[in-house]
């Protein structure tokens, strides 16, 4: 394949989930939404054979060159083929926020682009799930399927994977609020995949209770009933802490987010760290202010923007 003469760049869109993570990796659906920020790749022809990579805003990790190879490999770039790839993101990384799907997508598209390639976006999610699979081990494809399509999206893991746009009656936007640490997610989600295996009489209903909220959460989206998507959510937190991805510094956002005024609060992505999502009742950015002033890191975000 001939690989375009000047350089390629790709971006693709980190994400929130808004319900229904872990259970998703079980067999039930997830509410997710695409987010502005992510990652962009660039991919620039050089001289002699292989690739050279360079990766900014807290991507470089020991696993990308595989990834790269791999994505190569997938575009059908051949190997004596000499490509510069240049990552840069403006997501914070290993947080629940989606930068390595993002990463992932991104570099499909970048060297699908370069090899004069036009993928679908059904091509694209599925190469990218294969190479999420070298950082996360066995993901669901939520969040390669954000980084894809974008948008406020219902998902489900399948196989097949399935996914459509959803429609909400009321625009929304949420707080997104960084405990400060970060987190594995293929360590978490091995973790719990052990103990819902080593008692499934107990998971399984939580984690099927999971999958009821999510169903009830897109009802309240599409009947724009945000006061009770907001107790759904904080509900969906309380499940996750049953099955141990919690942490007392995400219990602990929870808990102020609520005592200032949220309509609800959850961890976000695979807990262990990472971040928390607070749905405003009233102005995104009076509920960011506040939760600046108790000294957390946060910003607002709109999921389904005003049109
Ligand atoms: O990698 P994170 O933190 O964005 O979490 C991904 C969501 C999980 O449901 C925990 C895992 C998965 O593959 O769906």
């Amino acid at each position: 394949m001939e690989a375009t003469p000047g350089p390629v760049s790709a971006h693709a869109g980190g994400k929130v989930i808004l319900l229904g993570e872990h259970a998703v990796v079980h067999g039930e659906p997830a509410i997710v939404a695409g987010l502005p920020a992510g990652v962009t790749v660039r991919v620039t022809p050089r001289p002699g054979p292989g690739t050279e990579i360079a990766a900014t805003g807290g991507l470089d990790d020991p696993r990308l060159a595989r990834a790269v190879a791999e994505a190569r490999a997938l575009a059908g770039i051949e190997a004596e083929r000499g490509l510069a790839v240049e990552i840069a993101g403006d997501l914070p990384v290993a947080v629940g926020l989606g930068s390595s799907a993002a990463l992932c997508v991104a570099l499909v598209r970048a060297l699908e682009a370069a090899s004069g390639r036009v993928a679908s976006d059904d091509d694209v999610a599925r190469n990218a799930h294969r190479l999420e699979g070298i950082f996360h081990g066995t993901p669901s494809g939520v969040d390669g399927t954000a980084a894809t399509y974008g948008g406020l999206l219902w998902f489900e893991a399948g196989p097949p994977p399935r996914h459509h746009v959803l429609r909400p009656a009321r625009a929304f936007d949420v707080v997104v609020v960084l405990s400060g640490s970060r987190h594995e997610t293929g360590r978490t989600v091995a973790g719990l995949r052990e103990r819902a295996a080593a008692s499934p009489r107990v998971y399984r209903p939580v984690l099927g209770a999971i999958g009821a909220l999510v169903r009830a959460a897109r009802e309240a989206i599409e009947g724009g009933e945000l006061e009770l998507l907001g107790e759904l959510m904080t509900m969906n937190h309380g499940l996750l802490r049953a099955c141990g991805v919690s942490t007392a510094e995400l219990d602990a956002i929870v808990e102020d987010a609520l005592a200032e005024g949220a309509r609800g609060a959850k961890l976000t992505g695979a807990g262990g760290g990472g971040a928390v999502i607070a749905l405003p009742a009233g102005e995104p950015a009076a509920l960011a202010g506040a939760m600046q002033a108790r000294g957390h890191e946060c910003f607002a975000v709109a999921l389904a923007p005003r049109s």
